[in-house]
């Protein structure tokens, strides 16, 4: 295998351009993992359908009577795709037809129609080799998730417990308030790996490290000699609130879902609840605080949020958790952002977007259908993704270097991106589904995290 990592602190660069190395994911991986397909709420009704492609591979995801269903996106006649590429609709009435001959199918999959039967074999016609080819589908957070391998691991096996400790924290209740897309002139993973680590926050998004320097220099600096704006050791309380609330603030704008407005006006009603002298306690039991009103406002307005102190302590997650190999989510409170990255070529992506977040019971909310989508580079982009659009292709570029043979890694906190990668390698050398699963397992929480023996 070409490009293989051999030092967990050093991934061949070559893995990020080699056409060899993007067909060899093309047939060891990506038809054997969990793919987040569609958000439920895009099929909401018995008939709705939408289309979900993948290097050249479409399945259909269908909401049958009996629950949601997912088809491989081919006739049975002779090959013609029933849903075309990033379609959506209704099929309750008359079901799929085909746009070459005409033949039909319900929306479980059963043929109701071949035109011109009598011109065909008998034995071309069995009903349930005309019926559509099922796809593996299993349902988590809100989503349908795919997989091509009729024996891979089941989702809950491979994700592990951490699908569960997000679920506690009201993921499948969360409703899409806006779904972006662009295309992104960088590997898939050179795109993933930019979220794999806050490391890179003093430098990429400096309107957050000047807002909170405590917080990023007690994560990333301040026992290495410092890196950004030093600590004013006099700041008061009040100040150091001040600064939360104002760091809460460009999240939302930048990033709506990690944090949401609703959240921040929640904060700032705040401002001036009493707390203990000492800054440090006194930061951390006003998050305590900001966590319970919002909990208690939102579910006032009859918002399902869980109980946000409470999930804290019983199902703790990272400001970034990673569902193997393309699916990741910033959850905060009781909103969440959530990505998904595509391969299109060794060096091109799709980068899709949504802010997810609580609509209260009976509110009229519009769940968007299709992505709207920009140029990478376009201002519309809330700020902080445009920041990390920003380097994502340059660094792309950066591969290509005449003497750039390997990516060196922290082994303290980029550890997240050996793994992921080493996981990779795993799938490419063939080794045994249960033990890829467990070492997809330990993905959970690696936000930010050290170089893990994966057990292969
Ligand atoms: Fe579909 Fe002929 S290819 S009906």
């Amino acid at each position: 295998m070409p490009f293989s990592v051999e030092n967990p602190e050093r991934i061949p660069s070559r893995r990020y351009y080699d056409e060899e190395f993007y067909r060899l994911e093309g047939e060891h991986l990506w038809p054997h993992v969990w793919q987040m397909a569609c958000r439920l709420e895009q099929i909401p009704n018995v008939g709705d359908w939408v289309e979900y492609s993948i290097l050249g591979k479409s399945v259909i995801i269908v909401r049958g009577k009996a629950g949601v269903k997912a088809f491989h996106n081919a006739c049975r006649h002779r090959g013609v795709p029933l849903a075309q590429e990033g379609g959506h609709g209704n099929c309750k009435t008359p079901g799929f037809i085909c746009p070459f001959h005409g033949w039909r199918w319900n929306i479980e999959g059963e043929n109701t129609f071949v035109y011109g039967k009598h011109m065909f074999s008998q034995a071309q016609l069995d009903q349930a080799d005309l019926a559509l080819r099922p796809c593996r589908v299993e349902l988590w957070g809100g989503c349908a998730f795919i997989n091509f391998d009729d024996n891979a691991p089941s989702f809950r096996d491979t994700i592990g417990p951490v699908a569960d400790r997000i679920e506690a924290h009201g993921m499948s209740n969360l409703r899409s308030e806006w779904w972006y897309a662009t295309v992104l002139p960088a590997n898939w993973k050179v795109a993933m790996e930019a979220f794999m680590e806050g490391y890179h926050v003093m430098r990429t998004h400096p309107q957050l490290q000047q807002a909170a320097p405590m917080l990023y220099n007690m994560m990333y600096g301040m026992d290495t000699g410092g890196i950004g704006v030093p600590i004013d050791p006099n700041m008061s309380v009040r100040d150091n609130i001040k600064a939360q609330i104002k760091h809460l603030g460009l999240l939302s704008e930048g990033m709506a879902g990690m944090v949401h407005a609703k959240e921040v006006e929640i904060a700032k009603q705040l401002a001036d609840v009493e707390l203990p002298e000492d800054p440090a306690q006194a930061v951390m039991m006003w998050y305590g605080i900001l966590n319970a009103q919002i909990t208690a406002q939102l579910q006032a307005k009859g918002e399902k949020v869980p109980d946000l102190n409470g999930v804290a302590v019983s199902d703790p997650i990272n400001a970034v958790e990673f569902l193997f190999p393309n699916y990741f989510l910033l959850p905060m409170f009781s909103s969440m952002s959530s990505y998904r990255i595509r391969p299109l070529g060794p060096e091109s992506c799709l980068f899709e977007l949504w802010s997810l977040t609580h609509v209260a019971e009976g509110q009229a909310h519009q769940t968007p259908m299709e992505p709207t989508v920009l140029p990478y580079d376009s201002d519309a982009f809330p700020p902080i993704p445009r920041q990390d659009y920003s380097n994502i292709p340059i660094q792309q570029k950066g591969m290509h270097a005449e003497g750039f043979d390997f990516m060196r890694l922290s082994k303290d906190i980029e550890g997240l991106i050996s793994n992921y990668n080493r996981i990779i390698d795993g799938h490419l050398k063939g080794v045994a589904p249960d033990k890829l699963a467990a070492a997809t397992n330990l993905l959970g929480g690696n936000f930010d995290g050290k170089i893990l023996d994966l057990g292969f």
